[in-house]
C-alpha cells in the first residue's frame, strides 16, 4: 500500500499539474528586517530585483533570471520533486563564470540558496510568484557599442602621492547625505584625520537623481545644493570627491554618465569638485567590454577639458590588465580587485593575494588601488586593522577611511593617524612595495623609501603565534644597521637577521636601514 502511495505521488510529481507548479514569474523578496540595500532617489530600487522566469514542462526546465534588466538564461535546469537546481553561466569580461543554485518548493514560497559572492557566504532567498505565465522570449541582445583604441590622455599632475581621504560607501551605502558628509569633515578637522593627511571627502553612488530637460545630472533630495557643499568641504581645508560610471547606472541603480561623459564633468567642475570615482557597473550593457580603455579615456580627457584639477579614480576590478593602461587614459588610480569587504579573509586575499605581482605598474601619479580601507567597521580585530594599514602603507595605496569618522575610539584613530605607517605610504619615492619572503603562514614584504630605508612588513596570516624573521638579503643588503618599529615607536637592535614573534593576523612593521 505505502509503495503504491509512493509510485502515486511520483507520477503526480511528474505531472502537467505539478509541473504548474514552477512555472511562472518570481520576485525575489527581502529576507525579513534587512535594511534597504539602497534609499534614497524615488527612482532608485530599494533592493536588488533580483527575479526568476521559470518552465518546467515536466522534464525540462528552462527560463532565466533577471538582474536589472540583464537576463541570462538558466542552464542545466532539474526539477528532482520539490527541490530545483540550476546554474547561470556568465560572461564576466571574457571569463566564463559559473554559480550553482539550488532551491526548495515551500508552499507558495520558492527558497533559493544563492551561490557565495567574494567573501560573502551562500545565503537563502526566498522568491514569490507574482504571475504564472510562459517566460517572455528574450530580446535579441543589443549589439555592444565597440570604439577606436583610445587616445592618451595627459597626466594631470595630481595625486604624486597616493589620494588620502574617506569615503562614504563601506560603512553608509545608500544613507549618505550632505549632512553626513558635512559631519564628517567636521569630525576629520577636529579628530586630526585632516592633518594626518586625509583630505579628500568622497562621495560614493546614490547621490543622483535623474537630468533635466537639458541632460544636466540632478542630485537627489539628500544632496540639496552640491555647489554649497564644495564650498562648505573647501572652507574646512578639505577636497570634494563624488562618483559615476559610464553606463546607463551606476551599480546601485542610479543615474550614469554614458552618453552625458563632457556635459558631466563640466558639472562636476562648476560644483567645485576635486576627485572622480568613475565605477564600470551597466557599462557592459552598451558597450563591448574590449572598448573599457577608450571608455575611460573619454572620461579622463572630459576631466582635463574642464581645467579644473579633478582626480580620476577607475573603478573596473582590475579586469583588462588595468595597470598596463589605466595611466595612459587619464587615470591616477584605479581599483585593482573587485570589492573589499570588512573580514579577515577578503582584506587578506585582496592585500597579500591579489597585489603580488602588481607593484612594476605603480608610480608617481598613478597607483594601483586594492580598495577602501574597513579599519574601524567592527569586522576585524584590531591586529587585523593594523594588518590592513601596514600593508596597505608598503603597497602605495590610496588610504580612503571607510568608516564612521564622527565617532572614532582612541584605538582606531590611532591606527588610521599613526604617522610613520603613513609617512611609508606617502613616500616621494613612489616605488610601491612587495613580497621578498613567505614562511609558513609568516610572510615579509618590503618597499623602498626616498631616503635609502626600507619599509618591512613581517605579517603572521596564520591563526596562532609565529616567529618570523627578516635576514639582511631579504632586502638585498649585507646588515642591517638600524631598525625601528613603526607601531612601538621603539628602535630595534640591528643586526644580520630580525626575529619578531607576531601575533595571529598581526604585523610588525619596522623601518629598516642597512649597508
Ligand atoms: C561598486 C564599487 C564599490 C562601490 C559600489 C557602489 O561595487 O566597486 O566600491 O562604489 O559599486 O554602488
Amino acid at each position: 500500500m505505502k509503495t503504491i502511495l509512493i509510485l502515486l505521488a511520483c507520477a503526480a510529481l511528474g505531472s502537467p499539474a505539478y509541473a504548474d507548479a514552477w512555472t511562472g514569474h518570481w520576485v525575489m523578496q527581502p529576507p525579513p528586517g534587512a535594511p534597504p540595500r539602497t534609499t534614497g532617489a524615488a527612482n532608485a530600487p530599494r533592493f536588488p530585483p533580483i527575479s526568476l522566469w521559470l518552465k518546467f514542462d515536466g522534464t525540462r526546465l528552462t527560463g532565466y533570471m533577471a538582474v536589472r534588466g540583464d537576463d541570462t538564461p538558466i542552464s542545466n535546469g532539474r526539477i528532482d520533486h520539490d527541490h530545483l537546481s540550476f546554474a547561470i553561466i556568465r560572461d564576466y569580461f571574457g571569463e566564463e563564470r559559473r554559480s550553482a543554485y539550488s532551491g526548495v518548493l515551500s508552499g507558495s514560497e520558492l527558497r533559493i540558496t544563492m551561490p557565495s559572492f567574494g567573501s560573502r557566504p551562500p545565503r537563502q532567498v526566498t522568491f514569490l510568484r507574482v504571475s504564472k505565465a510562459d517566460p517572455p522570449p528574450l530580446p535579441a541582445p543589443a549589439p555592444k557599442i565597440t570604439l577606436p583604441a583610445a587616445k592618451d590622455v595627459p597626466y594631470n599632475g595630481l595625486a604624486k602621492t597616493p589620494p588620502m581621504g574617506w569615503n562614504s560607501w563601506n560603512k553608509f551605502r545608500g544613507e549618505v547625505s550632505d549632512k553626513l558628509v558635512r559631519q564628517v569633515a567636521d569630525a576629520m578637522v577636529r579628530n586630526g584625520m585632516r592633518d594626518a593627511g586625509y583630505v579628500y571627502v568622497n562621495i560614493d553612488d546614490t547621490w543622483e537623481a535623474g537630468r533635466d530637460a537639458q541632460g544636466n545630472i540632478q542630485t537627489n533630495e539628500r544632496f540639496p545644493d552640491m555647489k554649497a557643499l564644495a564650498d562648505y568641504i573647501h572652507s574646512k581645508g578639505l577636497k570634494l570627491g563624488i562618483y559615476s560610471s559610464p553606463g546607463p547606472k551606476t551599480c546601485a541603480g542610479y543615474e550614469g554618465s554614458y552618453q552625458h561623459e563632457e556635459q558631466d564633468a563640466r558639472t562636476y567642475a562648476a560644483w567645485g569638485v576635486d576627485y572622480l570615482k568613475y565605477d564600470w557597473c551597466s557599462a557592459s550593457q552598451v558597450y563591448d567590454y574590449h572598448a573599457m580603455p577608450a571608455v575611460y579615456a573619454k572620461m579622463g580627457q572630459a576631466l582635463e577639458d574642464t581645467g579644473r584639477p579633478i582626480v580620476f579614480s577607475l573603478c573596473q576590478y582590475g579586469v583588462l590588465k588595468v595597470q598596463q593602461w589605466g595611466a595612459k587614459v587619464g587615470g591616477n588610480l584605479w581599483r585593482t580587485t573587485g570589492d573589499i569587504q570588512d573580514n579577515w579573509r577578503s582584506m587578506s586575499r585582496i592585500g597579500f593575494d591579489l597585489q603580488a605581482g602588481l607593484e612594476s605598474a605603480a608610480g608617481l601619479g598613478h597607483w594601483n588601488d586594492p580598495d577602501m580601507l574597513e579599519i574601524g567597521n567592527g569586522g576585524m580585530t584590531d591586529d587585523e586593522y593594523r594588518t590592513h594599514m601596514s600593508l596597505w602603507a608598503i603597497l602605495a595605496a590610496p588610504l580612503l577611511a571607510g568608516n564612521d569618522l564622527r565617532s572614532v575610539p582612541p584605538d582606531i584613530l590611532k591606527i588610521l593617524t599613526n604617522k610613520e605607517v603613513i609617512a611609508v605610504d606617502q613616500d616621494r619615492l613612489g616605488k610601491e612595495g612587495y613580497r621578498v619572503a613567505k614562511i609558513g603562514d609568516g610572510e615579509i614584504w618590503a618597499r623602498p623609501l626616498a631616503d635609502g630605508a626600507w619599509a618591512v612588513g613581517l605579517f603572521n596570516r596564520g591563526g596562532s603565534r609565529q616567529r618570523v624573521t627578516l635576514h639582511a638579503e631579504n632586502l638585498g643588503l649585507k646588515r642591517m644597521t638600524h631598525i625601528r618599529n613603526l607601531w612601538t615607536h621603539a628602535d630595534q637592535k640591528a643586526a644580520a637577521q630580525y626575529t619578531a614573534e607576531v601575533v595571529p593576523h598581526g604585523v610588525v612593521m619596522l623601518e629598516v636601514r642597512g649597508q
